[in-house]
């Protein structure tokens, strides 16, 4: 059965492999690989080494910046042997190397230095010295010389000195430079195929090896010692129900909880921890979540998926990229179980509700929802906003949600935002919850119409991007239905009624109990309508949306009207 949903919704599942890489934040590179120490701008600080960080310019080059504003392209990284090569994309190297201060950067040139002459005759032969044409004038032509070779030549006659500097000839006659870097020391992990990274829970510059998790390698090694272990936890589940044994392996994973690391679980595991099945969280798109305990004071959320697709080593290779995944807006992934055909995740248990209590739904009646401060809903949207750009932003992969709704934004005893059932996109079948979602949600759905209809355009991060705007509004309108002077809420569409109100200029006088409160009111409705712009292309990216929400929102401009664009 599975294999054949499978196979029917191949096709569609396959979409969130293709939108890995999102159009504005990537580089075009010519093979060159970038990971730790090295990482892009945008991606997460731990992702690289303080002075590592790599952009890309206009042109999609990658590129270094070293001190003092001098910006060159990456051409090459040699991890092993801890050197980058960088070339001038200006073909001008040597006007910039001046300004280069490198005792100011993590990078230093062992070179030996080089001599640059600016000489009257142009030279007839060849001297296999460099030439710099870029620093030529008329009448005029600036060689560079290896400062210890060469100088007979150059120190008389028609040319004069004009400058040494510490770089080697080739530097400024190929417009190249090479230079290396000692800390971090990664080139021993490297050598031995290992992965660099920060130790974990030290504040210090710490790094050290660790084996590469889940990687090509590990797939065909893998196969064979998932089979193992598997087969090996069965038996020991059949031969041995000895209260002692199962101890033991609880108090490893209770290691690895404290470590951070997702750990794999049995099924058997599975029903322990849950206490048989024991006690539902609730029901989603993708499964049953169960409440489950690992000890007297860690409980967990299981969520046991319903129509995982692909294999057990490509589920466990997903979790290795989900499992890495860590921020305070985002939920933690505590464990995994891929047991035969049975998948689920495990994550931390968060005892307050998700977002969804504090928002009223269109069918109930007031008094039966507690509300907060519109200062405190706001507080949620920006961390919502920030987990969802680290989603989007993550060190290695994209990972898109797709399913952004209150019901998915859990809420700690703090009343800070979480986001949950991230990457399940990947894990699951897509179409299936798209059609539960719109069937649970007659109202207004948060699904981006390009996620519907493939004919309203590629699908890509900017589908959470609507989402994330309708829950805007939907935080929003869910308080309309409180105001009294707008009574008539059952027949209020509520995103269309405060477009109009915004759009003749009116407050929007909903719920408005702290000074302050309605500004905030008008940010949040303005950011939104700017989310659930009907061309994906309208729509801002989510690091656009997060400043906007830090902003004081006074300078928000109304977004053109998204009720009108679908019928043109
Ligand atoms: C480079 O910077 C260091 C410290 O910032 C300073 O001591 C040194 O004099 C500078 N070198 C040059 C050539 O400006
Ligand atoms: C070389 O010398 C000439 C004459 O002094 C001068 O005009 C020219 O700017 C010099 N070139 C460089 C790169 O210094
Ligand atoms: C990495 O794996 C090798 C064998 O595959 C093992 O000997 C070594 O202890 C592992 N290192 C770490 C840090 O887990
Ligand atoms: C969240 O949960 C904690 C612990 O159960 C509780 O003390 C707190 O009142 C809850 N907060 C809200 C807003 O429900
Ligand atoms: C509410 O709706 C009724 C008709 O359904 C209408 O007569 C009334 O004016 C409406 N009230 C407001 C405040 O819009
Ligand atoms: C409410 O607005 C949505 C736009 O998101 C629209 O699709 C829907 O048809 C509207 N409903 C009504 C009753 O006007």
């Amino acid at each position: 059965m599975s294999i054949l949903l499978f196979l029917v919704f191949f096709p569609l599942l396959s979409l969130g492999h293709i939108l890995e890489g999102s159009e504005d934040s990537s580089c075009k590179n010519d093979g060159l690989v970038i990971h730790f120490p090295f990482r892009l701008r945008h991606q997460p600080k731990h992702c690289g080494y303080p002075g590592f960080e790599l952009h890309c310019n206009n042109k999609k080059d990658t590129i270094l910046e070293l001190p003092s504003s001098v910006h060159l392209v990456v051409e090459k990284i040699d991890y092993v042997s801890q050197q980058i090569h960088l070339y001038d994309p200006e073909e001008c190297i040597a006007t910039k190397l001046p300004k280069l201060n490198l005792s100011q950067s993590n990078f230093r040139n062992d070179d030996d230095p080089t001599d640059l002459f600016n000489c009257s005759a142009p030279f007839s032969e060849n001297y296999g010295y460099y030439l710099i044409p870029c620093l030529g004038s008329p009448g005029y032509q600036v060689h560079a010389v290896t400062s210890t070779s060469g100088l007979k030549f150059f120190s008389s006659g028609p040319c004069t000195k004009i400058h040494q500097y510490p770089y080697s000839d080739s530097t400024f006659g190929e417009n190249k430079l090479q230079l290396s870097w000692s800390v971090p020391l990664c080139g021993n992990c490297e050598s031995k195929g290992m992965d660099c990274g920060f130790k974990d829970g030290t504040k210090l510059l710490e790094t050290h090896c660790f084996n590469r998790t889940m990687t090509h390698k590990g797939v065909v090694l893998g196969t064979a010692l998932v089979c193992i272990i598997v087969f090996s936890l069965y038996k020991l589940y059949l031969t041995s129900r000895n209260e002692r044994e199962s101890r033991v392996r609880l108090e490893k994973f209770l290691d690895d909880y404290k470590a951070i690391r997702p750990t794999r679980y049995s099924y058997a595991d599975i029903k322990k921890i849950t206490d048989d099945f024991n006690e539902k969280l609730g029901e989603g798109s993708y499964g049953t979540v169960y409440k489950g305990r690992l000890s007297s004071e860690i409980y967990v959320a299981v969520k046991v998926l319903r129509d995982s697709k692909g294999k057990g080593e490509e589920f466990i290779n997903e979790i290795g990229t989900i499992g890495r995944i860590h921020h305070v807006n985002v939920v933690r992934l505590v464990g995994f179980c891929a047991d035969g055909f049975r998948r689920a995740l495990i994550y931390e248990y968060l005892p307050n509700d998700s977002l969804e209590r504090f928002i009223l739904p269109v069918s109930s009646s007031p008094g039966s929802v507690s509300l907060i401060s519109w200062n405190k809903l706001q507080h949620i949207a920006l961390g919502t906003a920030r987990g969802i750009e680290y989603l989007h932003q993550g060190c290695d992969q994209q990972i898109l949600h797709f399913d952004i709704k209150p019901q998915n934004i859990l809420l700690d005893h703090n009343l800070n935002p979480k986001i949950c059932d991230f990457g399940l996109a990947k894990l699951c079948s897509k179409e299936k919850s798209a059609v539960t979602m719109t069937a649970a949600r007659g109202t207004i759905g948060y699904i981006a119409p390009e996620v519907l209809s493939r004919n309203f355009g590629k699908v890509s991060h900017k589908s959470d991007i609507y989402s994330y705007g309708m829950l805007l509004l939907e935080m929003v309108g869910g308080s309309i239905k409180m105001d009294s002077k707008t009574n008539n809420h059952s027949k209020v569409n509520s995103s269309e009624w405060i477009y109009r109100h915004l759009e003749k200029g009116e407050e929007l006088k909903i719920r408005i109990e702290e000074e302050g409160d309605g500004t905030i009111v008008r940010k949040l409705a303005i950011v939104g309508l700017w989310c659930i712009q009907w061309h994906p292309i309208d729509r801002p990216s989510i690091k656009e949306v997060t400043q906007m929400l830090e902003g004081d929102g006074s300078h928000l401009n109304l977004s053109p009207n998204p009720f009108m664009a679908s019928n043109t």
